[in-house]
């Protein structure tokens, strides 16, 4: 039977790139997103994958939207937590809500999917749980103490779980991307992002699809023995 995978942040970017991945490996996708109607209806239009509407920042929205997808789709096997945002400002200037916006996006909506698919990952002995991280959880980087609070905490969280999971079959595991030729990122001024290039020793921006298989190899049945690690996918631009 094919898996059931859902994909947070699905409908876009990374999200979107990963979704297409594990569909190709043969799962049965659902994509989630939280307000942009129109670019999850081209990407359904696109893929054929079904797209769902909360935020994961609302514990209850996601115990909902959980049940909904494992009542159109079968009971959840794969959860990728990609959703994510940045609220970037200085810290001196940094306002408590984009602090709060950031974690309750980035790491508490981490914590409200993962805790809701947990149980019955659990009873049936098989899971694998991806969240998307960043280079800048890793380092650090100016202006991103909020976003980069979340995705450090993103990476003690899944080191946690992996331990609470291993007997039970459940893999958690983390993917942190650098740079990714995303909209976000081709956004930025051209001279300020041949200034993010000119740090990336091979030269370039990732690719979404990149990442994607970072995760499609991590979900993947032949992955079991890896758990609470943490995959740097960013073109040698940091080591850990
Ligand atoms: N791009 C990079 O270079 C880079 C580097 C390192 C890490 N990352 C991480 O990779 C992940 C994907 O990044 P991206 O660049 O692909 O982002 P993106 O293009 O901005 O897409 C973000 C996706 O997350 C969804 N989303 C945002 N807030 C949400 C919420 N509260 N509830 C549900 N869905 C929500 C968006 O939905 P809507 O379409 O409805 O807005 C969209 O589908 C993020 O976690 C990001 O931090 C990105």
């Amino acid at each position: 039977m094919a898996r059931v995978a859902v994909v947070t942040g699905g409908s876009r970017g990374i999200g979107a790139a990963i979704a297409k991945a594990l569909q190709a490996a043969g799962c049965e996708v659902a994509a989630t997103y939280g307000g942009n109607d129109e670019a999850a209806a081209a990407f359904t239009a696109e893929t054929g994958i079904k797209t769902y509407k909360w935020s994961v920042g609302d514990y209850e929205a996601c115990t909902a939207g959980i049940a909904q997808i494992e009542a159109d789709l079968g009971p959840i096997d794969i959860l990728v937590n990609n959703a994510g945002i940045t609220r970037d400002a200085p810290f001196h200037k940094m306002t408590p809500q984009q602090w709060h916006d950031v974690i309750d996006t980035n790491l508490t909506g981490v914590f409200n999917m993962t805790h809701n698919v947990w149980g019955g990952m659990r009873e049936r002995k098989f899971g694998r749980i991806v969240t998307i991280s960043s280079i800048n959880g890793q380092k650090g980087q100016f202006a991103q103490a909020n976003y980069a609070a979340s995705k450090a905490g993103d990476i003690g969280f899944t080191k946690s779980l992996a331990q609470e999971g291993a007997r039970a079959g459940i893999t958690v595991n983390v993917v942190a991307p650098g740079y990714i030729a995303t909209d976000m990122v081709m956004a930025v001024p051209e001279k300020v992002r041949d200034s993010i290039i000119s740090q990336i020793p091979v030269g370039r921006l990732g690719e979404a699809e990149e990442i994607a298989r970072c995760v499609a190899f991590l979900t993947s049945d032949d992955a079991g023995f890896v758990t609470g690690s943490t995959i740097t996918a960013n073109g040698g631009q940091y080591f850990t």
